[in-house]
């Protein structure tokens, strides 16, 4: 089982021909509203790849906090972990244009998960064979996270997005970090390479379709990506994140669980919205088979 400990959004979706400059405005061509949010994206992507998934996370007294709850107990993920909390639910404000995205993001509900909700679900991530983080929600919750996850010697992905966020005592607790370039280059400069080798086989740096890099503690190994032509790139880097999650929790060498994350990654970007392009298993294997 795996646990996702993260933010749940609504993501407000529009598209143009092309991003407008500062102070410009542009007629748009797009807008829907998707769910969306890092931590259900990844949690989504997990579980359409098999696996079981628990939720911890907030979610607000809005319409949205109900539609959002609700889309996380359709995809089968365990939402006993998901408080509701007065007020509005996180919301995403992305701008898709010329083939990539814009995204702010407004954390609303996400940022009343405290400490002590982390504790409630203690049991949650004691039984989880993997638990996931990224930096949506507030820092304590996530120290607290990884607290509890190192007492019951429970591995941890950490995704450091947004990198804003990353405070250097999270290093401390030895997750396994999986920034891309930008991130990487937040956290550890711009010489960021020389970083892979003072975090062996815990520090995956992902390069969009050009896959992701490690250094596996005798040398550096890059697993290329396969590539598509990409609808929407929103959610390809939780889907990437749910997927290595799914194969590390089932003791996928971590070349290979790159290699899975890779395929399910490419598959996410087909297909319209943060979470509609997640893949099932049956078919991120499919394309895994046919890029070999
Ligand atoms: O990674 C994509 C996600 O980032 C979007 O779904 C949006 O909600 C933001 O959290």
């Amino acid at each position: 089982m795996i646990t996702v400990v993260g933010s749940i959004n609504m993501d407000l979706v529009v598209g143009a021909e092309r991003f407008p400059k500062q102070g410009e405005t542009v007629l748009g061509n797009l807008h829907t509203t998707v769910p969306g949010g890092k931590g259900a994206n990844q949690a989504v992507a997990a579980v359409r790849l098999g696996s079981k998934v628990g939720m911890i996370g907030a979610v607000g007294t809005d319409p949205f906090g109900d539609e959002l709850a609700a889309n996380l107990e359709n995809e089968g993920i365990d939402v006993s972990g998901v408080k509701r909390v007065e007020g509005p639910s996180g919301i995403a404000n992305i701008l898709l244009s010329e083939g990539d995205n814009r995204i702010i993001v407004v954390p609303g509900a996400n940022h009343e998960l405290a400490p002590e909700d982390i504790d409630k679900g203690e049991s949650i991530i004691a039984s989880s064979d993997l638990v996931v983080l990224q930096l949506e929600i507030p820092i304590p919750a996530v120290l607290r996270t990884l607290e509890i996850a190192r007492r019951n010697r429970i591995p941890v992905i950490l995704n450091p997005a947004p990198a804003d966020g990353f405070i250097d005592e999270f290093l401390q607790y030895e997750p396994i970090l999986t920034p891309n370039e930008s991130e990487a280059a937040i956290i550890f400069g711009e010489n960021w390479e020389r970083a892979l080798e003072a975090h062996p086989n815990r520090l995956i740096v992902t390069l969009g379709r050009d896959g992701a890099r490690y250094y596996d503690g005798k040398q550096h190994v890059r697993v290329p990506g396969i590539r598509v032509k990409a609808v929407d790139t929103t959610g390809a880097g939780d889907t990437f994140n749910g997927a290595l999650a799914v194969a590390l929790a089932e003791k996928m060498p971590l070349e290979d669980a790159i290699r899975f994350a890779n395929a399910a990654a490419s598959l996410s970007v087909e297909q319209f919205g943060a979470q509609g392009g997640m893949p099932k298993r049956g078919e991120t294997l499919k394309r895994l088979q046919k890029a070999k």
